[in-house]
């Protein structure tokens, strides 16, 4: 390995939930640096349209099912004839209510994509590519994985499972393949309109960075722990919070 960062020519990577937010964003910082990139999301319509804008392939499907897992790295083999860098970005946040009344389906659909589908991933680009050549692994955990909170209980679980599981498998997986997550607080998604359309004048506010985040913003991090910049760094959690773990602790403008 041998590309600075921002410069991943040469390079291949699958990245799950790339057709919006902080999916697409890392998609397209990875391709911009260079890489060729295969992307995975449920509606089909919207693989084959990212796919065609970043110049790469996508195939349609969930990250639960585990046939499209396989399917998505041998694609990215095919294609490229490599897979160094892997982005466990897909993920669920279904309205859950308290863990007490947590529908048995629920809570596993949380765990099956927030969890299993990084690790069953990891494994095929592993097997396929990683183990002999080396790569770079990074999930998207998120701030919120460090503390709880009403209604995410599933979700935040599953995060902090996932925090786990980073640092498992950089433990297992060196001195060949790093494994990193980047944790985002609140970034202006479908998934979080719910939290800052609402609110976001207030949330902002509240930060010491006294914005809310942008994919791009997120998609930066990925990309740094990506390239060979962050060669010896594994097992680590890059906050990409706008200080929102510190809060903001000036009371005047
Ligand atoms: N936005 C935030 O404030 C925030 C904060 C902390 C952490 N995060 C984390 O950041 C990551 C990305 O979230 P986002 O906010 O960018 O979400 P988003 O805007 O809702 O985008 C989610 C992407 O994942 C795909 N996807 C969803 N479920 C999938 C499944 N089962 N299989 C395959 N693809 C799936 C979606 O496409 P389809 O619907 O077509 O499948 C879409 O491309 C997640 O891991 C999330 O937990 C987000």
């Amino acid at each position: 390995m041998t590309s600075s960062y921002g410069d991943l020519r040469g390079r291949a990577a699958v990245v799950t939930g790339a057709t919006r937010g902080i999916g697409r964003a890392v998609a397209r910082a990875l391709a911009d640096a260079g890489a060729r990139v295969c992307v995975s999301a449920r509606d089909a319509d919207e693989v084959r349209r990212t796919a065609a804008e970043l110049d790469g392939v996508g195939l349609a499907g969930s990250v639960a099912d585990t046939d499209h897992l396989r399917e998505l790295t041998d694609l990215c083999l095919s294609a490229f004839g490599r897979l160094d860098i892997l982005v466990n970005n897909a993920a669920t946040n279904q309205p859950y209510g308290t863990l007490m009344d947590a529908d048995a389906l629920v809570w596993r659909d949380a765990f099956t994509v927030n969890v299993e589908a990084p690790l069953r991933l990891t494994q095929h680009a592993w097997h396929g590519w990683m183990r002999e050549h080396g790569g770079s692994v990074v999930n998207i955990c998120t701030e919120g994985a460090g503390h709880v909170g009403p209604g995410v209980g599933a979700y935040g679980t599953s995060k902090a499972a996932l925090l786990h599981l980073t640092q498992q498998l950089a433990g297992e997986l060196g001195p060949g393949v790093r494994v990193n997550s980047v944790s985002p607080g609140l970034v202006r998604t479908e998934m979080a309109r719910f939290v800052w359309e609402p609110g976001e004048k207030d949330i902002a506010a509240g930060l010491p960075l006294g914005r809310i985040g942008e994919p791009e913003d997120v998609a930066q991090a990925v990309l740094w722990l990506c390239s060979d910049a962050a060669g010896w760094i594994t097992g680590a959690d890059l906050l990409v919070d706008g200080g929102t773990s510190v809060r903001r602790a000036r009371t005047t403008p």
